[in-house]
């Protein structure tokens, strides 16, 4: 098959890395790919915002199946269009990509199908959303309703800190995203991530990740787009993923199906476990990244089948197979992330750090200069790798760390810490 992939981060490297394994592949194309993905697949230059432009290269180059990585083309509709012109995507229609472009049409999934959630608030203007938190008081979690690029969710310790929350939506911090908000009860417990391949009928579950968002060691510092992840999570149990599937999963497919948008593609819940069992933080309608590299680090079968039945509706036939062993990703990111990167330097050292036992490395965000690859964003590499253990796979990705020469670079000392110290019996 010949199949064209958007996207240029780590997370399309990674599937870009896992397509190419696949005996069905005949030519790869990554819409714009990067500069580590050369060797896998043929990167090519082509305004996804441009439908009709997408579609022609697909008929030019006898595109069999589009793998759609990033969300922002998937709510925007590209599915649509090339389901329209009779070419084959894996991916959700703009309808049922709201799951993620809209927090309030997810919240009402969930009230209307009893998926278990946090208890929230819809609002369109300051006042009523001031009212409610006046009512329910902090500690509360103030969301900007549209897409925010990560940005748009603010954890109020305080009714000041949430109303200033309040007035920065509605002042336009967050843009369009911004002109409707949804307060929610803060949810204690620990977060995990499940996947979900779905074709609107049949559900496959797909792995399970953790993820670390904050920027500094300990989880402390700003918000990122993830600085590290690692699959599966201990915490998911056999019989917490029977309980998500049934009381989250299920009813949101079935849901999505009963108002004639049925879902398909990969569903990406953002869960926390409470003490009452697992609640739904956030749905996301595509792989997360960087948790995706560890997924495709230790999915063993073949994925462009299984995304392609997804596509085709025939996930019934496919039983994803895994390596038991952990995987664990260090997103490696340019000095300044995630205020301002520092952008143009240059990294040396890549071949003999992913000479390093069990580590694959995917490029986020690197550029070639002539014969020199340098950092071209905030997010830049991810070593990734694998082992018995999370401790294990640990161990060989700081071991490729030590190898890159990146004075410029940065990352985390301590990915993975919360499920090796319970591998160590420490928690
Ligand atoms: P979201 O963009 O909705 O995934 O939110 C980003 C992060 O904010 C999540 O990964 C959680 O760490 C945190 N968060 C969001 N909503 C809640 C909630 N209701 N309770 C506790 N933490 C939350
Ligand atoms: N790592 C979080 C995300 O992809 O949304």
């Amino acid at each position: 098959m010949n199949v064209l992939l958007i996207g240029g981060g780590g997370r399309e490297h990674a599937l870009g890395w896992a397509l190419a394994k696949s005996p069905l592949i005949n030519q790869l194309f990554a819409a714009p790919g990067n500069a580590g993905m050369g060797d896998i697949a043929t990167c090519v230059v082509l305004d996804v915002g441009d439908h009709a432009a997408v579609v022609n290269f697909c008929r030019t180059n006898t595109i069999e199946l589009v793998v759609v990585g990033p969300e922002a083309p998937l709510v925007a509709g590209l599915a649509d269009d090339l389901r329209a012109a009779s070419i084959k995507v894996f991916g959700p229609s703009k309808a049922a990509a709201q799951l993620e472009g809209s927090k309030s049409f997810t919240k009402a999934l969930c009230d209307e199908r009893n998926i278990p959630t946090a208890a929230y608030g819809h609002f369109t203007n300051a006042a009523d959303a001031k009212a409610y938190i006046e009512k329910h008081s902090a500690p509360i979690v103030i969301k900007a309703d549209g897409l925010a690029a990560g940005k748009g969710v603010i954890m109020a310790r305080t009714n000041d800190k949430a109303f200033a929350a309040i007035d920065d939506c509605f002042d336009g911090a967050f843009g369009a995203a911004g002109a409707e908000v949804v307060i929610e009860e803060w949810l204690e417990g620990e977060e995990a991530s499940f996947f979900v391949l779905t074709d609107g009928k049949t559900m496959v579950p797909f792995g399970t990740a953790q993820d670390h968002k904050r920027v500094g060691d300990g989880d402390t510092g700003p918000n990122t787009g993830g600085m590290g992840a690692y699959s599966p999570a201990p915490v998911l149990t056999p019989e917490l993923i029977q309980q998500t599937l049934d009381e989250i999963i299920a009813p949101t497919v079935t849901g999505m199906a009963a108002r004639g948008t049925p879902y398909q593609g990969v569903l990406y819940a953002g869960l926390m476990i409470t003490k009452d069992g697992p609640k739904l933080i956030e749905y996301n309608v595509r792989f997360g990244d960087p948790e995706c590299q560890v997924l495709m680090m230790r999915l063993k079968s073949d994925l462009l089948k299984a995304l392609n039945a997804a596509a085709e509706g025939s996930l019934d036939a496919i039983k994803p197979e895994w390596h038991g062993d952990a995987a664990l990703t260090v997103v490696m990111a340019a000095q300044g992330y995630p205020g301002t990167p520092k952008k143009g330097t240059e990294i040396r050292g890549l071949d003999t750090a992913s000479d390093t036992d069990g580590v694959e490395i995917f490029h986020a965000g690197t550029k070639r200069d002539g014969d020199k690859l340098c950092a071209a964003g905030g997010r830049v590499l991810n070593i990734t790798s694998i082992g018995e253990s999370v401790g294990e796979a640990q161990k060989h990705a700081y071991a490729a760390i030590e190898k890159v020469d990146w004075p410029e670079g940065f990352c985390r000392t301590d990915i993975g810490y919360r499920a090796i110290a319970r591998e160590n019996g420490e928690d």
